[in-house]
This record gives C-alpha cells, structure tokens and sequence, in this order.
C-alpha cells in the first residue's frame, strides 16, 4: 500500500511522539528532553530521549532515532505503510486504503477474525462456568483454591464442558469458516479425516490477553490429578508464546507506579497475586523467558523480579533467565520461596504483607549465583576457586562497568580473595572470549570520532534546527569540503528541501530512504546547543573552520597512537589501529 506524501505530512503534523512512546517507555522530562529507558537496547541509565518540539526520538547509548513513525516501526516491528495506518486511526487522520496489498489484507483480516473468534469463545467457556448443573465442580474448585468473584470477573475465567463437540458446534452455527477454526488452536481435526473436536475439554479456561485486551489464546487447568495438567493454545498468527505475559494487561498500569515487576510462572501464582494486592506481576505461563519478554516489560518497569520456587526445577529455571535479563541490563532481582511453596501457596497461607517483607530481600543475580555457585563448592581453598572460575563468567556478561566493579568488589571480600585476584580472573575472561561485546572499549566510538566529523555533523544539526540558514550554505558551497561522504550526502539532501516547510525535522526525515540516514537525522536534529541569538554567526564561524582545516588536513592521531605505544596499552593500540584503518578508507574513497 502506497500512502501519499501529503498524508504522511499531516500524521506527522498530528501525532505527538511524546504521547506515542510514552505508552512503551516510561519518560521523564529533564531539561529540553524526555528520557526513559531504550526499549532497542541494553541498559540501565536511560539514554533514549524524545524531544517534544521537533517531535523525534534519538538514544544516545544505541543511536537508534527517528520520528514517530520510525519508533512504530521498530517499536512493533511493522512496515511503513503499518505504522503510518496505526498513527492515522490513533490520530483520526483518513487514508484511502484502496491499493492495500492483497496479502497484506488478508492477514490483518485474519488476526482480525481470530481475535473475534476468541473473544466469543472466551464468552462460551465464561457462560460454561456460571451455568448451576456443568459449571458447580469448576466453581467449586475455583472457590478451593481462593479464587474470588470478582477475579472470575474480571480475568473471565471459564470452563471447558466435558464434551468433543461444544466449540465444533458453536463454530457451525456462527458459521465460521473452517480455516479460522483450524487456525484458532480451538479445534482440532480427526485423525481418520470425518470432522474436528475441541481441544478443551473439561477443563477451568484462562483467557490470554495481550497488553491491548485482545484474546490471543486460552490456558486450560484439570480439575485433578490427571495429565496433562495444563493446555494452552498453540502459536497462532495472534498468539507467541515468547511476547506475550499473562496478566500484562491488567498489571501495567501498577507495574510503571511501582516502578517494579513480579514476574512468575503460573496463572493460580498471577491471580493469587493480584487478588492479594500484588497487582504489579505478570506471568510467563511456565515458557522459557524471552528476550522479547523482558524488553516489553522494560516499558512498564526498571526492576523486575523474578519469584521461583525453591525447587531445583525453579533454581534451574532462574539460572537459565538469568542470562537474558543481564543481556537486557535490566535491575534484576531473584526471590527464592521458602521449601514447598510456590507464589500462589505462599500467598494465600502468608499474605500480603509476608509476601512483600520476603521481596524486599529478593537477591540480585550475582548474588544468588554466588549463593548457588558456594551451596555446590563449599568455602575450603579449592572451593572458593571453583566459586571465583563460575562467577568470572558471569561476570563478563555485565555491561554495565560501575556495576561489575562493585560485584567484583563484593566478590572478592565474600571469597576473601585479593580484589586485583578477581580482576584479573574477570579480564583473563574476557579476553580468551573476545567474541563476547566488549566492555573494555567502552567508550570506542565517542573517544575515535573525528574533530572534522563533528563539525560536519555541527553544520547538520544547524541547518536541521534552523533551517533559515540553509540558503547561506548553498552560497558558501561548504559542502564540498565535507570529509564524510556520508554527511555530505545526509547535507545534500537537506539542501534540497524547501526551508519554509512545516515541522521541518520530521518532514525533512520522513524524505530519507534508509532507517540508517532517519536516525543519523535525529541524533543531529537531537544535539542542538546553539544559542538562538547568533545563529547566523555560529554557522559562518562552523563553515568557515570546515573549510580551513579540510585545506590543511590536519590529524593527530597519529600522535596519539605514538603515546599508547609509549604506555604499552595493548587495547588502546588495537582501537587506535582499527580506527586508524577505517579514517584511511574513508580517505581514500574521497
Ligand atoms: P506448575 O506445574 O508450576 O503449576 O506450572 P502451577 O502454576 O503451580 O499450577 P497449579 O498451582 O498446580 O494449578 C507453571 C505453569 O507452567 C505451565 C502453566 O502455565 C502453569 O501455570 N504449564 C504447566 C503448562 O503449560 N503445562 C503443564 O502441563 C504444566
Ligand atoms: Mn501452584
């Protein structure tokens, strides 16, 4: 589907961006800026910010950047043409949608019709629990295991009947079409080929709601000790398992005001929660954690803490968390229940008040991996080495260096070890593992960029800012001394747009090809510390020391390279070295 420039112009000139990222990222204002956590990469201080009067975003740690259809875009992993439809509806922007790809309809038409179908469904199995013959052993068994009305209510918990045909029969007389049956998981088709059964039968349903309150599947409990002991709906085109969190829906709203997530594994452990006023949890339905998971609950929460059982199922399934939460940077905290207790159990035997006195001493990871590391090797000399070689290699997964000197602090005088010891255990690590992203360059780009680089860059965010300058650099044809091809190719462009436009940032990045150039645009529109007052004598001062030191082509990076050779920093020679080779390139494409 094709949408008209005009149209992308008028969704941009409508939309707040503020408004949009705020319902994924928790924003704060500070200064000129909004800044929240990057929902595209790892990290614990937030570097992703949103400007409000040029309406872009730009992170600053993963130079991810670009306008509010650009976030859509990446944010839910959709085409253009998607994000511009979703921004014209939010915004009541109207689009022809007469040249919509016939593929493309037919799958939003589908998740359209799975949707429906679950939500009516939903309502069957909702009905099934209230009718007085089949829905009194379900309710009974509910009310056994605390469930109260209103949770019945609100989660629309329900009951599969003991029956092949129930759902078979509702979808004949909707007249469903058979392929959106099948697709739905609800039913099944019979091994000999003559017709479908359901797939739930006799069972308490637990609809699964995506953070939008759509049915995107169904669980399904026994109500005895038969196998198995839950079913759950298969993927479908609106159901992934590795997205979605049961009880995000409800929970996100307490989630961002406490600032803090219980994440768990079953649906009993979500609604015993919830039910006893830990309103801020979600489940994982007992999948594996995702990457995906924890970056969609990174917009709603910084801390998230992992409930488990003691068990060793539940220490085995933290252990294996635990490498994505660190990979995420996320604050992450693990609480580890008392012998024989799952949430649920816990709860409702201990309360409230019991359950959030244990969270407040939920350990961090390194902790309870330490914790771990010495139940299994003990403290005698032999063991604390073993301990020190577990945890090196945790240790070199943390991103964030301020946060793996205090463990590695913390480390050393818990094993009474030498913290230089532990340092050079952690770096021995590290460097026989150098695929691993590395934290000893941190810094890399920022410190190796080119004076003339940033003043080209400068140029940019000037003309992007005050485009009432931009008939000055058409005359001085400063372009042309420009060192990267590719800012001066970024200038080009901007030069060729009319500076009288409208909400000239976005426009001006709504015209770029590639993701690439959008968010280059932002990080320059982004980086404006001109003083409004002398902009005109800013940009003569910028143009004219582009111009002179392209003439002398001065570059002291050479003498930098001298003194690390001089200091023997092997790590400094090598990014010198690196980017050395890279400056030459570009170079030599001039
Ligand atoms: P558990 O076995 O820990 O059960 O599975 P539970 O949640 O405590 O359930 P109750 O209290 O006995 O009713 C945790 C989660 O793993 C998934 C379910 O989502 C369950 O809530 N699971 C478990 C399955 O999908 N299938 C199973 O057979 C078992
Ligand atoms: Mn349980």
């Amino acid at each position: 589907m094709y949408i008209p420039e005009e149209k992308v112009s008028e969704i941009l000139n409508t939309s707040d961006i503020v408004d949009v990222i705020s319902e994924s990222v928790i924003l704060k204002k500070s200064g000129r800026n909004f800044f929240g956590l990057c929902p595209f990469h790892s990290e614990k201080t937030p570097s992703f910010s949103v400007n409000a009067s040029k309406q872009i975003f730009h992170c600053f740690g993963c130079s991810a950047g670009g306008n509010v259809l650009s976030y859509v875009m990446k944010y839910h992993g959709i085409t253009f043409p998607e994000a511009a439809k979703m921004m014209a509806r939010k915004y009541n922007v109207t689009i022809e949608t007469k040249e919509i790809d016939p593929v493309k309809r037919r799958q939003i038409h589908l998740k359209e019709d799975l949707f429906r179908l679950n939500k009516t469904i939903m309502e069957v199995y909702f009905d099934g629990l209230k009718k007085q013959d089949i829905g009194k052993t379900p309710m009974q068994y509910l009310k056994k295991r605390g469930i109260t009305d209103d949770t019945i209510e609100q989660f629309r918990l329900g009951f599969s009947p003991n029956n092949w045909d129930t759902i078979v029969k509702v979808l004949k007389d909707r007249k469903i079409s058979k392929n959106i049956a099948i697709q739905s998981g609800l039913i099944l088709e019979r091994k000999q080929n003559n017709g479908y059964y359901d797939r739930f039968r006799n069972r308490i349903m637990f609809p699964i709601f995506d953070v939008n309150m759509q049915v995107a599947g169904f669980g399904g409990r026994v109500m005895d000790d038969s196998m198995p002991k839950y079913m759950n709906s298969p993927d479908t085109p609106v159901y992934n398992k590795s997205r979605i969190l049961y009880g995000l829906h409800a929970a996100k709203q307490y989630c961002r005001q406490e600032g803090c997530v219980y994440i768990v594994e079953g649906y009993f452990d979500f609604l015993s929660l919830y039910q006893n006023g830990i309103k801020n949890t979600v489940a994982s339905l007992g999948t594996a954690l995702t990457s995906d998971h924890v970056r969609i609950l990174k917009g709603y929460a910084k801390r998230m803490v992992l409930v488990f059982d003691s068990d060793t199922a539940g220490i085995n399934a933290a252990k294996r968390s635990i490498k994505i939460f660190m990979n995420e940077g996320v604050d992450t905290r693990i609480l580890v229940l008392p012998q024989g207790h799952d949430p649920d159990s816990y709860v409702l035997k201990q309360g409230q008040k019991a359950f959030n006195e244990l969270a407040l001493n939920a350990k961090t990871m390194m902790q309870f991996l330490l914790h771990i590391s010495i139940d299994t090797h003990g403290l005698s000399v032999e063991g604390r080495i073993r301990v020190l070689e577990d945890m090196k290699k945790q240790l070199i997964l943390i991103q964030d260096s301020a946060l793996r000197s205090l463990y590695v602090k913390e480390l050393a005088e818990t094993l009474n070890i030498d913290e230089k010891a532990v340092l050079e255990k952690v770096r021995e690590q590290y460097l026989s593992h150098p695929g691993k992203k590395s934290f000893l360059h941190d810094g890399e780009n920022k410190d190796a960029k080119l004076e003339s680089d940033r003043r080209e860059e400068q140029m940019i965010s000037l003309m992007l800012n005050y485009p009432e300058i931009i008939n000055e650099i058409k005359n001085k044809e400063v372009l042309e001394y420009f060192y990267s091809e590719k800012l001066k190719r970024l200038a080009q462009k901007i030069l060729s747009l009319d500076p009288k436009k409208e909400a000239f940032i976005t426009n001006a990045m709504a015209g770029m090809e590639n993701a690439e150039d959008q968010e280059l645009i932002a990080s320059f529109a982004m980086n404006d510390f001109f003083s409004e007052q002398d902009i005109h004598q800013t940009a003569l001062s910028i143009i004219h020391r582009i111009i002179r030191v392209r003439k002398k082509q001065e570059n002291t990076l050479t003498t930098k390279i001298i003194s690390a050779e001089k200091g023997s920093d092997s790590d400094l020679m090598d990014l010198l070295k690196k980017k050395q080779a890279e400056i030459q390139q570009l170079h030599d494409h001039l």
